[in-house]
C-alpha cells in the first residue's frame, strides 16, 4: 500500500486536534490586565480524526476559547461547530440541486452582532452559538437571508449596522446585504459584476461600500475534478474595485491591476473625498503560489506537504472619483497577512494597522509610513492579531493586541498579549492544548452578549 502524503493543512502547526476539552485557571506569565474582562474567540478548520479535508478551508469550524477575568485567565475550551455536515454529513448540494445553506462547516470567523454570536464561512448561513461554544443552530435572519453571507461582515462603529454580503457561482452572483444594530435583515440588494468570482472581503467607508472584483473565477470543470474549492486565477478576467453608496445604487468601477486580496485592512473617504483602501495584495504568481499549498485544485495535483508561508504585501489604493483613477502603493515589502486595525475605526481613518508574518508580528504606522516588528522565537506561528482598545486611551494604539501563537513543529500554544503601542509583552496565557493555527477571531467584552 502506497503511503499518502500529508496535506499542509494536516500537518504541523496546521494539523487538527482530535477531541474537544476544558480547563480551567490557566497559567499566566506577566500581567494580564484586569480591564481584559470578556472573551477571546478564534475560529479555524478542523477536520474530525481520520478524515482529511480535501482543502485547508473546508474542514469542520472548531471554535477555541479563552475566558479573561480581572486579570486572571479562567478557561480555555474548544468546539466544533454543530453544522449540519458535522451532526448529519448533509450535502451542500441537494438532489433537487438546490443548495443547502446549513450544510457548511462554519470555519472561517466568529463575530458578535446584536446579543448574538455567529460563526462565520462564506458559502452559507451563520451558526449562532453561546458564549461557553455550544451551538444553538444555523440563522438565516428569520427567513430573510437565502443566499450566503461572507465571513468578513463590518459593522459600522457609529451606527452599528453590520454590512455584508454573499457571493455565489451561480447568478446572482453578489448580493449586498445590511442588518440593523438590533440584528434585523433590513436590506438585500443585488449588485451586478461581470462573472462569479471568490470574494472574500470587502471595505466600507462611511458613506460607500467597496467592493473587489477581482481574476479568481469559479470554474465547473474544478467542480468535475473534485477540486477542493472550485476557484482559480483568470488572466483574462480584468480587476477593478467598485465604489457604491452604502444606500445602493449604480457602483463606480476603478481599473487596477490585476491581483488577489483575500483580507481588507481598512477604508475609508479622505478630505478630497477620495476612496483610502489598505488590503494585503497578492500578484498572480504570489496567488496561484498560495492557492497550490492550501487545497488539491485539479484531479492531477495531489495534495502535498509544502508548508504555508504568507506571499501577500501591504498596499493602499486611492480611488479619487474626479479622474475615474486608482492610484496604488506599496506600502511595504514584507509577506505579511489578516491585516487589523482598531474596529471602533472601521470606514474611518486609521493610523495603525496590525499583521502577521511568519513568525513575527507586524505593526503599521500610515502616518509616517514606518513599520516595526516584533519577531518571535524560531518555529512560533502567530495567528491574527487582534486589536483591544484600552478603556481610557488618548492614541489610537493603546490597547493590547491579542494573538494565539502556535508551534510550527506541532508544539504547544499560548496566547499573546502584547501592548499596541510599542509591541512589547504583557502577557502569556499558557494553553493547556496545542491550537491549530486557523482563521479569524473577535474579542467579547462582557456586556456585548449575554453571559
Ligand atoms: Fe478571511
Amino acid at each position: 500500500m502506497s503511503e499518502q502524503p500529508v496535506p499542509a493543512w494536516m500537518a504541523g502547526h496546521l494539523a487538527p486536534v482530535p477531541d474537544e476539552i476544558s480547563a480551567v485557571d490557566l497559567r499566566v506569565t506577566g500581567a494580564l490586565p484586569a480591564e481584559l474582562t470578556g472573551r477571546y474567540l478564534r475560529n479555524g478548520p478542523n477536520p474530525r480524526p481520520g478524515e482529511t479535508s480535501p482543502h485547508w478551508f473546508t474542514g469542520h469550524g472548531m471554535l477555541h476559547g479563552l475566558r479573561l477575568r480581572g486579570g486572571r485567565a479562567e478557561w480555555y475550551r474548544n468546539r466544533w461547530v454543530r453544522t449540519r455536515v458535522f451532526t448529519e454529513d448533509a450535502p451542500f448540494i441537494r438532489e433537487d440541486l438546490t443548495f443547502d445553506r446549513a450544510a457548511v462547516p462554519a470555519n472561517t470567523h466568529v463575530v458578535p452582532h446584536a446579543g448574538k454570536i455567529l460563526a462565520l464561512v462564506e458559502i452559507g448561513f451563520p451558526y449562532e452559538v453561546t458564549p461557553e461554544l455550544d451551538t444553538v443552530g444555523p440563522c438565516d435572519f428569520g427567513g430573510r437571508l437565502t443566499g450566503a453571507m461572507t465571513a468578513h461582515p463590518k459593522e459600522d462603529p457609529v451606527t452599528g449596522e453590520l454590512l455584508f454580503f454573499g457571493y455565489g457561482f451561480a447568478p446572482p452572483y453578489l448580493t449586498y446585504h445590511r442588518l440593523s444594530s438590533t440584528g434585523e435583515l433590513v436590506e438585500s440588494r443585488e449588485i451586478e459584476v461581470p462573472g462569479p468570482t471568490m470574494m472574500h472581503d470587502f471595505a466600507i467607508t462611511a458613506r460607500h461600500v467597496v467592493w473587489m472584483d477581482l481574476p479568481v473565477v469559479f470554474d465547473g470543470d474544478l467542480v468535475m475534478n473534485g477540486a477542493g474549492i472550485p476557484y482559480r486565477w483568470d488572466d483574462g478576467y480584468g480587476a477593478r474595485l467598485g465604489v457604491m453608496p452604502r444606500s445602493g445604487g449604480p457602483v463606480r468601477w476603478f481599473e487596477v491591476d490585476p491581483c488577489y486580496v483575500f483580507h481588507v485592512g481598512n477604508a475609508y473617504e479622505d478630505e478630497e473625498g477620495r476612496i483610502v483602501l489598505d488590503g494585503a495584495r497578492y500578484d498572480a504568481d504570489s496567488f496561484q503560489g498560495i492557492w497550490g499549498d492550501i487545497g488539491r485544485t485539479t484531479e492531477h495535483d495531489t495534495a502535498h506537504a509544502a508548508s504555508v508561508h504568507w506571499k501577500s504585501v501591504m498596499h493602499r489604493w486611492t480611488l479619487d472619483p474626479a479622474t475615474g483613477k486608482a492610484v496604488e502603493e506599496q506600502l511595504d515589502d514584507r509577506n505579511v497577512e489578516f491585516p487589523t486595525h482598531d474596529d471602533t475605526r472601521t470606514g474611518h481613518g486609521h493610523r495603525y494597522l496590525y499583521t502577521v508574518a511568519d513568525e513575527a508580528i507586524v505593526k503599521y504606522d500610515l502616518r509616517t509610513g514606518a513599520s516595526r516588528a516584533l519577531e518571535l522565537g524560531d518555529g512560533d506561528a502567530p495567528g491574527e492579531a487582534v486589536f483591544v482598545p484600552a478603556a481610557d486611551r488618548g492614541a489610537e494604539d493603546e490597547g493590547w493586541l491579542l494573538s494565539i501563537v502556535s508551534d510550527r513543529s506541532g508544539g504547544g500554544s499560548e496566547l499573546l498579549v502584547l501592548n499596541a503601542a510599542d509591541l512589547s509583552h504583557q502577557a502569556t496565557v499558557h494553553l493547556p492544548r496545542r491550537v491549530p493555527a486557523g482563521f479569524h477571531g473577535s474579542w467579547i467584552p462582557d456586556g456585548e452578549v449575554s453571559p
